[in-house]
């Protein structure tokens, strides 16, 4: 991509915007990486170099980076009503349907939507229901959130305070009392010699009740998961890892909170990450592929239980006290519902199934005849490559190497977007890749772990 101070928009954005997850100092030195327009699966810099974005963007560009038809969708909403809110029984047909479409798609029988503007918010709302759901219940001192290390949950401070990921605590003093983490499930690096996936699953839950006992399960009110973990590194829990977890829960009473910002609306090769882990929450938020990034618009889908709580907290005639100026916003909800109508009409789950399985089984066969390559995992269109300096012993890099880093910097060159979580490689294309995408994401991935295996043998 474009390189600094080579033009105005550098110089500029260099004197006047702070970057989110960016080195200040290195930002100054760098500038910034100009990125002026999208087309499919494609972005372009200020220089007209073409790349295939195998992130998504932040995985959420499921329709690539131009759709059409959520430009129109959009355009329509503005010319009709560019703006409404939902405070104060405030609502129009297209907020009812998508409500009624995401508790349908969702499978939460029985439940109903509540909509936000972004996957923090969202998760930040589980959590207050949360605990309105045990204060009704006569069980106010269930306040505590258990979340896993390496988890990522969003910025703000309650999301922030569950994220299991030391680079998003040390700057602000999180997390927060009142959160605290348990052991991720990560085979590759958390299984120990001779055990199976079931007794490290096994292991992990008996793990979790000690935590719980622990720190009194009165005072517990909810666990919050990924399905698949997205930023801590892909990972994938065992199969047996969320039946055994949530017998756990519901030993103790403490709600199951579904981070679906990543995995929902086909990312995994299911609509839901639920159903490709065998997770049943009692509240799920959904972001990110919702509007396929197109608008900032979020959602919680609740269990019946969790509105009925709030329903009878406030019988006495007080209204629920939470609202954001954008839930619901009319423009979101159009193009979230035309997103959702086109994965429809895509049978978006059958070709993510067909799509990850032809990257995967390039990445195997790479993997194979790469000493870097420790593992390849992942479900669907979310895979993740772990990069080790021993492959048999499954040694990590020293971190101060930033060998991660360097293969985005190579990728970068080579015309691939990547993201590197640490040493792992993250690969969440738009779901609409097709046979042909995929096939370049996978050459150009080989190329720059060449490039990349020539670098790290120079030490
Ligand atoms: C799993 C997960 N949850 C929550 C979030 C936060 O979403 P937002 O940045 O929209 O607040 C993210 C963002 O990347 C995410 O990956």
């Amino acid at each position: 991509m474009t390189h600094p101070f080579s033009n105005a928009t550098a110089a500029r954005d260099i004197a006047f915007h702070v970057h989110s997850q960016t080195n200040p100092r290195l930002f100054e030195e760098q500038g910034p990486l100009i990125v002026t327009r999208g087309e499919g699966t494609r972005i372009y810099d200020a220089a007209g170099k073409e790349y295939i974005d195998a992130m998504a963007g932040l995985w959420c560009a499921s329709l690539g980076f131009s759709n059409a038809r959520l430009a129109t969708a959009a355009a329509a909403q503005y010319s009709q009503l560019g703006f409404y809110h939902t405070f104060f029984h405030r609502t129009g047909d297209a907020v009812a349907s998508l409500a009624e479409k995401l508790v349908d798609l969702t499978g939460m029988i029985g439940g109903k939507a509540y909509f936000a503007t972004s996957g923090s918010e969202a998760n930040e709302t589980m959590v207050k229901l949360a605990w309105v759901y045990h204060t009704v219940r006569g069980k106010p001192t269930k306040r505590k959130i258990i979340a896993r290390d390496r988890a990522f949950h969003g910025s703000t401070i309650a999301a922030a305070s569950m994220c299991g990921l030391e680079f998003m605590h040390r700057e602000f003093g999180l997390p927060l009392p009142g959160f605290v983490h348990a052991a991720a499930p990560y085979p590759y690096r958390g299984m120990v010699e001779g055990e199976s996936e079931a007794a490290f699953a096994q292991r992990l839950a008996d793990d979790l009740e000690r935590q719980i006992v622990q720190e009194g399960p009165d005072s517990i009110a909810a666990f919050i998961a990924e399905p698949i973990y997205a930023g801590g590194g892909i990972i994938v829990p065992p199969r047996a890892y969320f039946p055994k977890i949530q017998a756990v829960l519901e030993k103790y009473d403490i709600l199951c909170l579904d981070d679906e910002i990543v995995c929902g609306f086909g990312r995994t090769g299911a609509w839901f990450g639920k159903d490709t882990v065998g997770m049943k929450p009692q509240m799920m938020a959904l972001a990110k592929g919702l509007s396929s990034g197109h608008f900032p618009i979020s959602a919680v889908v609740m269990a019946p239980e969790i509105y009925e709580a709030l329903r009878s907290f406030n019988a006495n005639g007080g209204n629920f006290g939470h609202g954001f100026t954008n839930s619901g916003h009319p423009v979101g909800v159009a193009v979230a519902s035309e997103a959702i109508r086109i994965y429809e009409e895509l049978d978006i789950v059958g070709h993510v199934d067909r799509m990850g399985a032809r990257l995967r089984s390039h990445f195997d066969a790479i993997a194979k005849s790469s000493d870097l390559v420790g593992e390849v995992r992942g479900a669907g269109l979310m895979l993740g490559i772990e990069l080790v300096a021993d492959k048999p012993g499954r040694k990590p890099f020293a971190p101060e190497r930033k060998v991660g880093a360097m293969f985005d910097r190579i990728a970068y060159d080579n015309g691939l977007v990547t993201r590197c979580m640490g040493d792992v490689l993250g690969f969440s294309p738009p779901l609409i890749v097709s046979e042909a995408d995929v096939d370049h994401i996978a050459e150009r991935f080989e190329r720059s772990l060449r490039d990349l295996e020539r670098y790290v043998l120079q030490g």
